[in-house]
């Protein structure tokens, strides 16, 4: 545990930090303000906060957590939306009001509520990082893969049969090689500043049929490809990729809204739930995650909340999905 020895807006100095890595992630005063360790020098840490830090004063401490900024994977993610550290928003207002009160945490994905997993995976066989071990429906659109994590291989000892389970039951296990047994849920963790792995990186060879012609024509995106959208205020950048998440070749939908403004993040947000599905006319948040970054946020917060968005991103192309990931920031 250390102590602030200074505040500068978003960021806060701290002695006393040694033994703190990098990246991880601290709370910060006597309100518990998330931040992240940014700069570590002897016993010195520098700490990017992703709350509003007035008040907090130097003599106040800071306590390490042990843990990287990670996000929390599994079913439950779809229709969500999050802010940029994937707390998720609409539980916090009914907890805390319209203005999120600092401090404040909750659960990424609900704890007690059952999804009916459904095995894929037979015991006895051997199992890697990204195999399949059951499916979940998760909404309408979408079947959520339960998988093996990453970091996990050997022999699967045992699966759970058909029925209901939260995401904090066991419902695999898995005998590694050194002998030792790991129980999986369907929710893994993931530090947000580390890609997950894959085996092949595919070159971007098809193309990303958008649905709007004038892009497709003229400006052609490859799957796997990024593309920006430049523009003065008011020119179409957000309805542009309003359309493109309706329209577009892809499962599933990542919509990240950095936008600078209070009101452009509530038309966002009023606005989007409103989309639908053009195959199936069911809402389009069926097969979306939002993060929208509120404006009590400071600008380091959006830098996070790309990270987190691609993370989420990461995890439903590993299910083998086509992913669509978009940064609105006006
Ligand atoms: N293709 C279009 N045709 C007609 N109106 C449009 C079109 N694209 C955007 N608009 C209108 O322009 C306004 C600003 O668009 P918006 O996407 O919010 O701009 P930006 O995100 O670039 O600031 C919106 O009210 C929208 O309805
Ligand atoms: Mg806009």
């Amino acid at each position: 545990m250390g102590k602030i020895v200074r505040v500068a807006g978003p960021v806060v100095v701290a002695k006393g930090m040694r033994g703190s890595q990098m990246y991880e992630l601290v709370k910060v005063g006597e309100l518990n303000l998330i931040g992240e360790i940014i700069r570590l020098q002897e016993d010195l840490a520098t700490v990017q906060v992703y709350e509003e830090t007035s008040g907090l004063r130097p003599g106040e401490k800071v306590v390490g957590t042990g843990q990287l900024l990670s996000v929390e994977l599994g079913p439950g993610l779809l229709t969500q939306i999050y802010d940029g550290i994937q707390r998720p928003l609409e539980i916090i207002k009914e907890s805390t009001g319209d203005f999120i009160a600092r401090g404040v945490s909750a659960p990424a994905l609900p704890r007690g509520k059952k999804w009916s997993f459904i095995p894929k995976a037979k015991a006895g066989s051997k199992v890697v990082g990204g195999d399949l071990l059951g499916e979940v429906p998760e909404t309408p659109l979408v079947t959520h893969k339960v998988m093996v994590p990453p970091d996990v291989e050997g022999v699967l000892e045992d699966i759970a049969p058909e029925g209901e389970y939260t995401i904090e039951d066991v419902i695999a296990k898995v005998r590694t090689p050194d002998g030792s047994v790991r129980e999986l849920t369907m929710m893994q963790r993931w530090p947000v500043r580390k890609p997950r792995p894959y085996k092949v990186k595919l070159d971007p060879v098809e193309p990303l049929l958008t649905g709007q012609r004038i892009i497709d024509a003229l400006f052609p995106i490859a799957k796997g490809g990024t593309a920006a959208i430049p523009g003065g205020f008011g020119t179409g950048k957000t309805v542009t990729q309003h359309q493109l998440a309706q329209w577009a070749g892809a499962k599933v939908i990542v919509y990240i809204g950095c936008g600078e403004r209070g009101n452009e993040m509530t038309e966002m947000l009023e606005r989007f739930p409103e989309l639908k599905d053009p195959k199936t006319g069911r809402p389009l948040m069926e097969r979306t995650v939002m993060i929208a970054n509120t404006s009590n946020m400071p600008v380091a917060a959006r830098e996070a909340s790309v990270y987190t968005g691609v993370t989420l991103a990461e995890y439903f192309r590993d299910m083998g999905y086509d992913v669509a990931l978009m940064a609105d920031s006006t």
